[in-house]
């Protein structure tokens, strides 16, 4: 069923005040596509289990590639006996740096080169976990005993694992998200404060944990490269594969049918099974499929890195702020960049006379770490918004309150207009639904028997805009629509969103629309990442759809209009424009052996106009989930002695399951984006980024001890 708000949110644009003509420049009014829940084009088919994931597709003679991870964590490969796995039933060969095909190691990602796609080139061994060989074989189980009968031998090196904020290798991080603040002046500010708060706050390292393991089939047919692959956007992986084997672009095609979730792991360039695959499909002259097991997902694809975060905060006694400043360190590996982009919501959260922002980047000797589930604002909010209720309780005011004192007019670093805010909108009315007026803001106030009850709330907010994106849209002879657009569905339900995007931008029932995605030759697309998937590929669709409607009149049919975004979206960067929201938790907690329980999440959110309330709250609801499975559960363990990950499984990596999950609302206050074609943001990300603070603070309440280390384990909480 719709959301309880879904009644009071406007349907269509034009409704609200300051929503634009319709891109075509006509009056008509919308269909109301826009706005109106509908389940999933495609649930029927996965519930009954008729859709195919990437390593679901029947294809007749594929051979199956076996991964092979180093054992140590740095050092050199002295030697692989292949004798024995060569000789096994059904073994093609076997792929390592002393056959492998040479690749560009100019190939990565956005941050730059990135040495964890630079698979089998060298003796190296640059972190635990690296893949070092593929065994190929007819069947996965022949691939798999052959991979066990590998003698491999090293030569180790010392590594080092151990990250730190005060780490002798520490070094400013690259500005990819912009400049460090440095806006008044931090010290004569906190000089000047009433109250100073300057805490650190650390989280650990964190992984994707997709339901689908990594998988890829890749084979050559007619001089093209044909790629089946789980991933986030099948457009910019086709041009990673281009540039990471030297093929000219037009020569890789990369589809992605459906893909079960990636949260930032199958964002970035692309994943070892695709790298492997592709070199096994050119050397052994037939389709090969790879499969990451649970626990090579864990070793081999990009976690979100560790932080360490201080945060001095001064104030006056009426609680307005003087002085922000936040020093983030993380940890990168040796082999590419990367930036945990952690003072974001620093640099526009909140107004304050002096804001000072500083992000430091660890190398050491692990995986190369990207971005997942709200990268860098998740961490960062973690240790802004503690550090904001660590000032209300210094001052004795309401944490709410604190929030509404410091609204910025604009952006307090950047000086530029908000596009949209409605922070006040989400904490004001977030606070009356949860009951929040009637809080007694000491701590260990509250017990319900033997357990001890706290509330606690967050701000936050998340980046939004739009990337380049091109569509296609034909106006068939039957009176529908096809709508090819390079997207992907990740399991959020892109497809039902974009198809009454598309509905509404040509003015025909969803009925009408033929929506094709994920599949890279559909032309260069933005993926499925940086909650910027939906807001680009709506753009892209809605300007097609103005086009092939001015021409539509009188016009032959089928015709077809092709249009890159590109050049429309020079504009964005004149504004700070983001989605946001306000987040508030209650928690149990017993004293006994330090349990704690999130018993309810209410978030309300101003993320823009909703293309689908039924859809955009599950997003939510499903960001807040991992907000409470970070603020609980998550934590990659690094042993030091080995360098490896302790936990590589389900078994010792715990995420929320069922039995953590309360009863959580999400709902929406009404929302424009002026500068959008459809009026959206997104809401991809925007759930998870401060629920952790919320329960961290509402476990302050509850004990009275603050939880500044995630995850709140039982030995943190006693
Ligand atoms: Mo998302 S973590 O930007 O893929």
């Amino acid at each position: 069923s719709p959301s309880p708000a879904s009644a009071e949110h406007p349907a269509s644009g034009p409704e609200i005040p300051g929503t634009p003509a319709s891109p075509a420049g006509t009056r008509e009014p919308p269909l109301g596509a826009i706005g109106t829940a509908r389940p999933r084009i495609e649930g029927p088919a996965k519930v009954s289990g008729a859709v195919r994931y990437a390593s679901d597709e029947p294809m007749s003679g594929v051979a199956h590639g076996w991964v092979v991870t180093s054992t140590v964590t740095r050092g050199r490969i002295r030697d692989i006996d292949t004798s024995v796995a060569l000789a096994m039933p059904g073994v093609v060969g076997v792929i390592d740096h002393r056959n492998a095909p040479e690749v560009n190691l100019e190939a990565g990602s956005f941050f730059g080169p990135d040495g964890g796609m630079h698979l089998l080139q060298s003796a190296e061994i640059p972190h635990s976990g690296r893949p070092i060989a593929l065994v190929v074989a007819d069947t996965a189980e022949q691939a798999r005993s052959a991979a066990l009968a590998l003698r491999v031998t090293y030569d180790e090196e010392p590594y080092d694992v151990d990250f730190h904020r005060e780490h002798p290798a520490a070094r400013p991080a690259t500005s990819f998200f912009g400049e460090d603040a440095t806006v008044g002046d931090v010290d004569e500010e906190l000089a000047a404060s009433t109250v100073v708060v300057d805490e650190s706050y650390a989280t650990p390292e964190e992984h994707g944990a997709a339901m689908e393991p990594h998988a890829a089939t890749a084979w050559w047919e007619d001089g093209r490269l044909q790629i089946i692959d789980s991933n986030q956007g099948p457009f910019l992986v086709a041009m990673t594969v281009a540039t990471l084997f030297r093929l000219d672009p037009k020569q890789v095609r990369v589809r992605s049918a459906h893909v079960g979730g990636g949260f930032g792991s199958k964002s970035g360039g692309c994943g070892p099974q695709l790298v492997l695959a592709v070199m096994a499909t050119g050397m052994f002259d037939r389709p090969v499929r790879v499969t990451l097991t649970r626990n090579q997902v864990f070793q081999t694809v990009s976690m979100r890195p560790a932080t360490d975060q201080r945060v001095r905060i001064g104030a006056d006694a009426d609680g307005r702020l003087r002085a922000i400043d936040h020093t983030a360190a993380f940890e990168v590996s040796k082999l590419a960049e990367y930036l945990e982009n952690c003072t974001e919501l620093t640099n526009t959260l909140y107004a304050a006379r002096a804001i000072r922002t500083r992000r430091t980047a660890v190398p050491i000797d692990i995986l190369p770490p990207y971005s997942l589930r709200g990268p860098g604002a998740t961490p960062g909010s973690f240790a802004l918004e503690s550090a904001m209720d660590e000032v209300a309780e210094r001052l004795g005011i309401d944490p709410l309150e604190l929030r509404l004192r410091n609204e910025p007019s604009a952006g307090p670093v950047s000086g530029l207009p908000f596009s949209r805010r409605n922070l006040v909108a989400c904490l004001k009315e977030g606070a009356r639904r949860f009951g929040w007026t009637t809080r007694d803001h000491r701590p260990r106030r509250r017990t319900e028997g033997h357990l001890l009850v706290g509330t606690g709330m967050a701000a936050m907010s998340f980046g939004a805009g739009a990337l380049p994106s091109s569509a296609s849209i034909t106006a068939e002879a039957d009176g529908t629509f096809t709508v090819a657009i390079g997207a992907s569905d990740i399991g959020t339900g892109a497809r039902t969103a974009l198809t009454a995007v598309a509905a509404e931008a040509l003015r025909a029932d969803p009925e009408r629309i033929r929506l094709l995605i994920a599949d890279s030759d559909l032309g260069p697309a933005w993926g499925a990442g940086g909650s910027r998937g939906t807001t680009s590929w709506s753009w892209a669709i809605t300007e097609t759809a103005a086009r092939l409607r001015s021409r539509l009149d009188g016009a032959t049919l089928p015709l077809t209009v092709s249009f890159d975004t590109t050049e429309s979206l020079g504009e964005l960067a004149l504004l700070e424009r983001h989605s946001y929201g306000a987040v508030f938790s209650e928690v149990t907690v017993d004293p006994a052996t330090g349990e704690v329980r999130v018993r309810r999440l209410l978030g309300m959110f101003a993320v823009g106009r909703v293309v689908n309330p039924l859809l955009a709250r599950s997003q939510l609801v499903g960001g807040m989930i991992m907000g409470l499975s970070m603020a609980l559960h998550e934590e990659g363990v690094r042993d030091r002695a080995s360098g490896r990950h302790v936990n590589a499984d389900f078994a010792g990596y715990h995420i929320a399951a069922h039995a953590d999950v309360p009863d959580i609302e999400a709902d929406f206050v009404p929302d424009y984006e002026p500068g959008d074609p459809s009026g959206i943001k997104g809401v991809g990300e925007i759930g998870t980024v401060s629920a952790a603070a919320a329960i961290a603070n509402a476990v302050w309440h509850a004990t009275g001890r603050r939880q500044r280390t995630l995850p709140i384990r039982l030995d943190r909480v006693l």
